[in-house]
């Protein structure tokens, strides 16, 4: 992928905000990637942080500019980055149990190796551009959080060179969204997703309005929204709705 432009910081606040700062200033290309070795304020899904030690993971920020993509097709990228993110650890840590917690965690035996940060701009009903921030815990031995998280190095026994890692990453994701582009229908990539989701069709705890239910994960609908069975109803569920708990199988 030797085409796209890169810039490579040894410290930013974050890879997302400079991506996204570039697009006022240089109106980059598509495809820039933008990765730090350590990033002292990096942002994670619906608010929360995003904590890497320095020189030890991978975490860069990617951009998009989809020509004619309909809004409400906007989880294709979910999709096709939690695609490219499976494929990339199959290949590096074998058969191992790789699922997508939805919308797009990636957890490893079922513990977090990875999260994506998907953060669009629209111009009328079409995605204008769209910044992809993908972490990934590669040579780090995890510390516990509030979830169970683990690193390809935990995994794996081995740790990882970062520079051809990334590279591959990069390679992978400009692969899987290129090819996506040619049919970009939700129909088309549904069924693909769900068979990479964690605990499809089986039951799991989730904390609502701070009163845990359980519920069994049904899939997603065509706008990527998951379908979940709670007392006998199918029900759609945002992410900022609930919290999914990881930590009981
Ligand atoms: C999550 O799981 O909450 C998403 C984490 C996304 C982290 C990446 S690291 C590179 C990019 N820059 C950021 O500040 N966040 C994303």
């Amino acid at each position: 992928m030797n085409g796209l432009v890169r810039v490579h910081f040894k410290q930013c606040d974050s890879t997302q905000t400079r991506a996204k700062s570039y697009l006022s200033k240089i109106r980059p290309r598509e495809g820039l990637v933008v990765s730090a070795d350590y990033q002292s304020g990096g942002r994670g899904q619906l608010g929360s942080h995003w904590l890497s030690s320095e020189g030890l993971n991978l975490t860069l920020s990617m951009l998009f500019t989809p020509q004619d993509l309909d809004i409400d097709k906007r989880f294709l990228f979910n999709i096709w980055i939690s695609q490219a993110l499976v494929n990339l650890l199959h290949k590096k840590l074998g058969e191992q149990k790789i699922r997508v917690k939805w919308p797009n965690d990636i957890l490893v035996n079922g513990k977090k190796i990875a999260g994506i940060l998907i953060q669009n701009n629209l111009r009328g009903d079409k995605l204008q551009y769209v910044i992809v921030g993908i972490g990934i815990n590669v040579n780090e031995v995890m510390k516990t959080y509030s979830f169970p998280a683990t690193s390809m190095r935990s995994e794996a026994g081995r740790s990882y060179n970062l520079n051809e890692l990334k590279e591959e990453l990069i390679g992978q994701v400009w692969k899987t969204y290129i090819k996506g582009l040619q049919f970009p229908e939700m129909q088309l990539f549904k069924s693909a997703y769900e068979k990479l989701l964690w605990k499809m069709d089986q039951k799991v705890s989730i904390i609502e309005g701070g009163v845990k239910k359980t519920c069994r994960i049904k899939g997603i609908n065509k706008i990527g929204e998951l379908k979940v069975k709670i007392d006998g109803d199918i029900r759609l569920i945002r992410n900022k709705d609930v919290t999914f708990i990881l930590n009981e199988d």
